[in-house]
């Protein structure tokens, strides 16, 4: 039997849904042809005619899968460290947004970037996260809130696979918030989305799914109702923002179309989590927003896991709400503040990211068949991987079978 490349002799937490907890497999073995997952199981069960190109011995390391960031905002321009000043003294999000900054400045700033330019600072951010063992991550636009601009943030974002080894899912959120030329005919900017930039982005095969966010100060379910509509006659998957800010049934409402996901949940109630269930839709927490704008409300961990709602974890990087460029200080916050479980937030960071994504078919596990991607660790406890905050205990990074 002839591989590519084998690495044995680790502790591999495959997150295989038939195995329990992190389906740890003690001394391990996993070898890949053609980028893919070829083999895995445990040393002792290698065939004896096994051969590969080059073996790698793990000396009882951790192997995880790569892990993935299944919600950012990674393109965008400039940063809001004199809004994070002027919240450190006082004033809120929302008073903030309000007065035309927020979500709005990134707009003013990223309209004004070159495609170039965004691929450029989105790279400083997806090498950091590369670093600590990502090889999947989602990237939404959302700072354009024109066709010209939406659509160059989500070339950005295409951009950033092809010059990195990383898989890239990206997110339309033209519906994100409603931008100043459209303030006082907010129906005509819900209708530009649905009848030009996402059909436009539908053309150019921009946007893998179509995100919105549900809030007071932003668009109203009924709103959301109509980009999620559109979005389904286009044949794309749907997520939302919901309930973050304010309770806005918007949970319920992800679940009613079917969203592969929905973000934040901070105030988020048992309606809206039974109903995620019954629709199969992930909870993905963003621990980085709540703590970066002191939220003292945690999403309701109990409820989900009572109703039995999976649970994933990203870091929501972006400009404003959540500047964190860490996935694994994600992870950490995800256990010290919304006290998840160590294997729930390492689950959230691979199985249940991949679900959220709508790629678990061949991300986010260590199975037969699925893409070698693979994160080795200086470790050999997962609890090691939420441990720390701000030691990286990377050792390695497999992408399709490739040491990178
Ligand atoms: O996920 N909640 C809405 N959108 C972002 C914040 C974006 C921003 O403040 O620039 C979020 O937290
Ligand atoms: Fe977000």
């Amino acid at each position: 039997m002839g591989f590519d490349r084998l690495w044995r002799g680790g502790r591999l937490a495959t997150m295989a849904p038939d195995r329990a907890g992190l389906g740890l497999i003690e001394d391990g073995a996993v070898a890949t042809r053609d980028g893919r997952i070829a083999w895995i199981g445990a040393v002792a069960d290698l065939p004896r005619d096994v051969t590969a190109d080059e073996v790698i011995e793990l000396d009882g390391r951790l192997v995880t899968p790569g892990l993935i960031d299944c919600h950012t905002h990674l393109v965008f321009a400039g940063d809001r460290a004199d809004e994070f000043e002027m919240r450190l003294r006082g004033e809120t999000y929302e008073t903030i947004a309000a007065a035309g900054g927020g979500i709005l400045s990134t707009v003013r700033n990223t309209r004004a970037a070159s495609q170039d330019q965004l691929v450029a600072t989105a790279l400083e951010r997806l090498d950091r996260l590369m670093a600590e063992g990502v090889t999947a991550i989602e990237v939404k636009s959302g700072y354009g809130l024109n066709l010209d601009s939406e659509l160059k943030m989500l070339r950005a974002a295409r951009a950033l696979g092809e010059l990195r080894k990383v898989e890239v899912v990206t997110s339309l959120l033209a519906a994100h918030t409603v931008p100043p030329e459209y303030r006082d005919d907010r129906a005509a900017y819900v209708a530009l989305i649905v009848d030009a930039i996402l059909p436009a982005a539908v053309r150019e095969g921009l946007a893998d799914s179509v995100d919105a966010f549900c809030e007071t100060s932003a668009f109203s379910p009924a709103e959301v109702r109509r980009v999620f509509e559109a979005a389904r006659a286009h044949g794309l998957p749907v997520r939302l923002h919901a309930d973050q800010r304010t309770a806005g049934g918007g949970a319920g409402l992800a679940a009613e179309f079917g969203a592969l996901s929905a973000d934040h949940l901070e105030r988020t109630d048992a309606a809206g989590a039974a109903a995620m269930a019954a629709a199969g839709c992930v909870a993905v927490l963003l621990p980085g927003a709540f703590y970066a704008l002191r939220d003292e409300t945690a999403p309701p961990i109990t409820l989900f896991r009572e109703a039995g709602v999976r649970m994933a974890v990203a870091t929501d990087c972006n400009p404003g709400s959540s500047p964190l460029t860490s996935i694994l200080t994600a992870l950490n916050l995800s256990v010290i503040l919304f006290g998840l479980t160590v294997e729930e937030a390492l689950l959230g960071v691979t199985r249940e990211a991949a679900r959220a994504l709508g790629r678990f078919d061949r991300l986010g596990s260590l199975e037969v068949g699925k893409a070698c991607d693979l994160a080795i660790w200086d470790a050999t406890r997962p609890v090691e991987l939420a441990y720390w905050l701000g030691r990286n205990p990377l050792r390695s990074r497999v992408f399709r079978g490739e040491m990178v």
